[in-house]
C-alpha cells in the first residue's frame, strides 16, 4: 500500500542514528509555529494536520493533545519509534508513517500542513510539483506553516550538516514564498538564529511562513 501512494524509504539521514539516544534530540517543547497555528485555527473541530518530517514527534503530539487530528511522517524509523512513545505517554493518537519527503504524494485532504526544519531535504527538481500537490490537497481556508533554511554567503555551512543536505541544491531567500504567491500570507519573515545542535555553536538563516489558501480578500 505504501508503494502505491508513493512512499519509499530510500533516503538516508544521520538522524536515524542521532534519534537512537534515549533523550529527545530536539526536546519535547513544541515549535513556536504550532502556537501560531493554534491562534489562527483554534481547534473548534478536529482539523486535519499533516506534519512533514516530524522527527521524534514533539509538534505532532502537541497538536494532537490540543484536539487536532494529526498525520505525521519522517524517514527516520528511530524518530518515529520515539514519536509513537511520546504519543502513548500523552494519551493521544497520531498516525505516524514512515515516508521520504521526496517520494511523498498527498492523497488525503488536510486543513493544516506543517513542516519545520525539513524543506532543505527537498530536491530542487520536485519542489514546484510537491508544493502544488500539497496546496491542492488543502481545504479552502486551510493553512501551511513552514520554515526553510536558506543559504547566505556570510553564514557557514553548519558543522553537523549531513552529506545529503550538502548534495541537495540550497534554498534561497524568498523561494518558499514564491510557491505560495497565490495564497494569503499571515507570516513572512527571515531570521538568523544561533544553534548548538551537534554540540558546536553555529548559526542558521531561516525563512518562516504561514500562508492561507483562498482569496486574499476573504479575510478582510
Ligand atoms: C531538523 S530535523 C526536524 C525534525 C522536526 N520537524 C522538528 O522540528 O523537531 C529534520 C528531520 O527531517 C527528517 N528527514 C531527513 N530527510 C528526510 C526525507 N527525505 N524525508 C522525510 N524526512 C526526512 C530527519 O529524519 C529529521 O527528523
Amino acid at each position: 500500500m505504501d508503494a502505491i501512494v508513493g512512499y519509499s524509504y530510500t533516503a538516508k539521514t544521520d538522524y536515524e542514528e542521532r534519534y537512537k539516544d534515549e533523550n529527545y534530540y530536539w526536546g519535547i517543547a513544541p515549535n513556536r509555529l504550532c502556537c501560531e497555528i493554534m491562534k489562527l485555527r483554534p481547534p473548534i473541530k478536529p482539523y486535519r494536520v499533516l506534519d512533514m518530517g516530524c522527527g521524534e514527534g514533539k509538534d505532532a503530539v502537541f497538536l494532537a493533545r490540543n484536539g487536532y487530528q494529526v498525520t505525521a511522517f519522517d524517514v527516520a524509523e528511530s524518530g518515529l519509534k520515539k514519536a509513537r512513545e511520546l504519543a502513548y505517554v500523552n494519551g493521544v493518537e497520531v498516525d505516524f508513517i514512515r515516508a521520504d519527503i521526496n517520494e511523498f504524494k498527498p492523497v488525503e485532504m488536510y486543513d493544516i500542513v506543517f513542516c519545520s526544519g525539513v524543506c532543505h531535504y527537498i530536491r530542487k527538481d520536485i519542489r514546484a510539483t510537491l508544493f502544488k500537490e500539497l496546496k491542492e490537497h488543502t481545504t479552502e481556508g486551510g493553512i501551511h506553516a513552514m520554515n526553510v533554511f536558506v543559504q547566505k554567503p556570510f553564514i557557514e555551512i553548519p558543522p553537523d550538516s549531513e552529506e545529503i543536505e550538502r548534495q541537495t541544491e540550497p534554498w534561497y531567500s524568498g523561494e518558499l514564498l514564491y510557491y505560495y504567491n497565490d495564497w494569503l500570507f499571515h507570516k513572512n519573515e527571515e531570521t538568523i538564529f544561533n544553534c548548538n545542535s551537534g554540540g558546536i555553536p553555529h548559526r542558521h538563516c531561516m525563512d518562516i511562513m504561514i500562508a492561507e489558501k483562498g482569496e486574499a480578500d476573504a479575510e478582510t
